[in-house]
């Protein structure tokens, strides 16, 4: 029987309630599928920086790179917003992203049918089958670039190579290969030097994939067609920080920030698997945290790193199912069944 170490990272915020709902879906899908799970917590973020001064501890890098999986809630929260900027929670992460070489980040933004009226977006706009897949450079650009701080003036740096565009293009080509064959690569080639090598390579690595039709968009651009026609999207590849903000504005088009999961790749089989949104302090410690986001991201990791597919498949089913009648309030409308975050955990592994 196959038998997976998974790392937990739990973080702040919501972090600790999300990762026990998907912990117990994990775990009911073991039982169901026949494969066993063990845990190991470690910290990450602002729980790291009390426990032990700093975000992102030596112990917690050999603990993850030991592991089959990660999984991580978010990090961050108003407690540790004047901490100096290397040592903030959020460069904790940045720094497990960078330590285990994560440069894929996969952020798909579907559509579940019961939730098509709980998105802002018109029916008619968001079609039937709205399935993008947002592939985000993880470990480039203006997060990883020089920055700096003298007397009046701060820059920060975007910087991207030919190799590490070639990398995250292969990607983005060999996903889009396995779904509709069609990829936008979003830049800003007409102001900057780094999209314009973005670009460039982007259409040098297309030769290799002739069945893929690949179009170039602006981002600016790129964020106003995501809710004028989302439907005209398959694959997007895009740098570090347009991913960011492009795959936040397409949770809303899917209903809500808290049902987008993700994952972040290195190539290999470990992966570090996370909901695209945040610790979300204001709602922290509520019970009511959309624990969605962090469960489909269990199965992006049966998928991806686990290679249990149809245990994957049947965690998004059961998903489907359960909103068809139950809602946490941030994705509620009138007649359905209002539920806590733990609730609907519970009746996510019911439905499994
Ligand atoms: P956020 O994503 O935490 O919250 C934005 C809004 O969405 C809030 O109103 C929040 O309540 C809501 N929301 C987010 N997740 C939800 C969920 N699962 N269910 C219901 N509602 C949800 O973004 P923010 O407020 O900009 O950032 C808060 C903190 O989180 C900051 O410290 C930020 O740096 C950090 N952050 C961490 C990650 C991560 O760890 N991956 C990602 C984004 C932000
Ligand atoms: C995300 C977050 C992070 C990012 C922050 C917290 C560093 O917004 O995972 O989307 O910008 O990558
Ligand atoms: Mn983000």
């Amino acid at each position: 029987m196959a038998d997976y170490q998974i790392t937990l990272l739990k973080g702040d915020g919501i972090g600790p309630e999300i990762v026990s709902q998907a912990v117990k879906v994990l775990n009911k899908a073991a039982e169901k599928f026949n494969f066993t799970v063990s845990y190991e917590e470690a910290l990450l973020g602002g729980c790291a920086i009390d426990a032990t001064g700093v975000p992102l501890p030596e112990e917690t890098i050999a603990k993850c790179k030991a592991s089959d999986s990660v999984l991580l809630g978010a990090v961050g929260g108003p407690k540790w917003d004047n901490q100096p900027g290397n040592n903030r929670p959020e460069a904790g992460l940045l720094g497990i992203r960078g330590a285990l070489g994560l440069f894929a980040n996969l952020r798909p933004s579907v559509i579940f049918g019961p939730l098509k009226s709980a998105s802002p977006i018109k029916d008619a706009i968001i079609g039937d089958d709205m399935d993008i897949m947002i592939v985000r450079e993880l470990t480039g650009g203006i997060y990883f670039g020089e920055r700096g701080r003298k007397e009046n003036a701060a820059w920060d740096t975007e910087k991207y190579s030919v190799a590490e565009v070639e990398r995250i293009a292969r990607v983005a080509f060999d996903l889009a290969m396995k779904r509709g064959k069609k990829l936008t690569s979003v830049d800003k080639a007409n102001v900057l030097e780094s999209s314009r090598l973005w670009r460039e390579t982007v259409i040098r690595v297309s030769k290799e994939y002739p069945e893929v039709e690949l179009n170039h968009m602006y981002v600016d651009n790129c964020a106003m067609q995501l809710v004028r026609n989302p439907k005209q999207f398959d694959v997007i590849v895009t740098s570090n920080i347009f991913g960011d903000i492009l795959s936040d504005e397409a949770s809303m088009i899917a209903g809500s920030i808290g049902m987008l999961a993700s994952a972040s790749l290195s190539g290999g089989k470990l992966g570090l698997y996370e909901p695209i949104h945040g610790s979300a302090p204001d709602i922290a410690g509520k019970g009511i945290a959309n624990p969605l986001a962090t469960i489909l991201s269990v199965a992006m990791m049966l998928r991806y790193s686990l290679a249990q597919p149809v245990a994957a498949d049947a965690i998004e089913a059961a998903v489907a199912k359960v909103l068809e009648t139950y809602r946490t309030p941030d994705i509620y409308e009138e007649g359905l069944k209002k539920v806590s975050c733990e609730e609907m955990g519970d009746l996510v592994c019911a439905s499994l």
